[in-house]
């Protein structure tokens, strides 16, 4: 197994550094007809290196966890050390009671087989209360089935909202979508987190596809081609330059899971991101958080 190249970091509150890039696992686990090659991609994902692994109960009803627990449970029954990884999952806000955030995170373990969680997020808002929810995550952390929580798709009034209950403020990450084609958190949301030291995840940081595909941004094209590197890369190494953002790209096919992992190599300089700015504008006001 390989080892991981230098990533950069991003810290957790209390000070726990994990990379900045990490896999996501949405569409995985929906067909018993690719399960086998989906798994040999996850085990290629972490010969390659990458450590960080983002995946939900919602995703293939359980099966992207699946997947995901047999790819982890092999690479390690090789060697690779539990601590090594960061697996971050997250619960349905229909079992976001209190109750039912334990019992669903008892289904995520069994199909990612684990006995533990390091980071666990509602996935959006639903009718629970997050008072509710935040009984639920500390149990959880009292069994030691998780070790961090977090919330996803919270914008800047949803926060300050978690962040005056009481144990709000424990909240480890806030994922949500953010790339070149969606910057509104840049105007409050990203800034607030980073006053606060809180991770923001990135999530969709390509636009599923659409931001490097055919019909790409031609200043993504023009500062890759400056650099020998791919728009993908250019689209990460914008994310990856600001403070305390993880970008969790998808990818199953073997040359995006080693182009995108190098991306963490490409240094953008003040051309560069002028060049982006033209197509991608930076916001000038509040705008709604962007939902996939
Ligand atoms: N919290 C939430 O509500 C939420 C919502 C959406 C997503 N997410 C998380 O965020 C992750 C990433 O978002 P996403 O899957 O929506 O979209 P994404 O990461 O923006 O894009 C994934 C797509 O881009 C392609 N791709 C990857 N690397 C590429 C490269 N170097 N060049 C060209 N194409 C490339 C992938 O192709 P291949 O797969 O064929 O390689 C895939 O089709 C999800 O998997 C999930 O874990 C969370």
């Amino acid at each position: 197994m390989t080892q991981p190249n230098a990533l950069p970091e991003v810290v957790f509150p209390g000070g726990e550094s994990r990379p900045a890039l990490g896999l996501g696992t949405w569409r995985l686990g929906e067909s018993a007809a690719r399960r086998g090659a989906e798994t040999k991609a996850l085990r290629l994902a972490l010969d390659l290196g990458w450590r960080v692994f983002d995946s939900a109960e919602m995703y293939g009803e359980g099966g992207a966890e699946s997947v995901l627990g047999d790819a982890l449970a092999g690479a390690m029954r090789q060697g690779l050390a539990r601590e090594a990884l960061f697996v971050v999952s997250k619960v349905y806000p229909h079992h976001a009671s209190r109750a039912g955030v334990v019992a669903a995170c008892e289904r995520s373990l069994r199909r990612l087989k684990l006995d533990s969680i390091d980071l666990y997020l509602l996935h959006w808002r639903g009718a629970e209360p997050l008072a509710e929810t935040l009984a639920g995550f500390a149990e959880l952390q009292r069994r030691g089935w998780i070790r961090r929580w977090g919330v996803s798709n919270f914008d800047l009034d949803d926060m300050e909202e978690l962040f005056a209950l009481d144990g709000g403020a424990a909240c480890s990450a806030n994922q949500v979508c953010y790339g070149l084609g969606a910057r509104g958190v840049e105007f409050d949301l990203l800034p607030w987190q980073q006053a606060r030291g809180l991770p923001l995840m990135a999530y969709s940081p390509l636009d599923q596809g659409a931001l490097v595909g055919r019909g790409g941004a031609a200043s993504l094209r023009a500062v890759a081609a400056r650099h020998g590197a791919s728009p993908a890369q250019v689209a990460l190494a914008a994310l990856l330059a600001r403070p305390g953002v993880m970008a969790i790209p998808k990818a199953a096919q073997e040359a995006h899971l080693r182009e995108n992992l190098q991306a963490a190599a490409l240094a953008l300089d003040a051309a560069d991101f002028a060049a982006i700015e033209r197509d991608f504008p930076a916001p000038q006001r509040k705008q709604p958080l962007a939902i996939i």
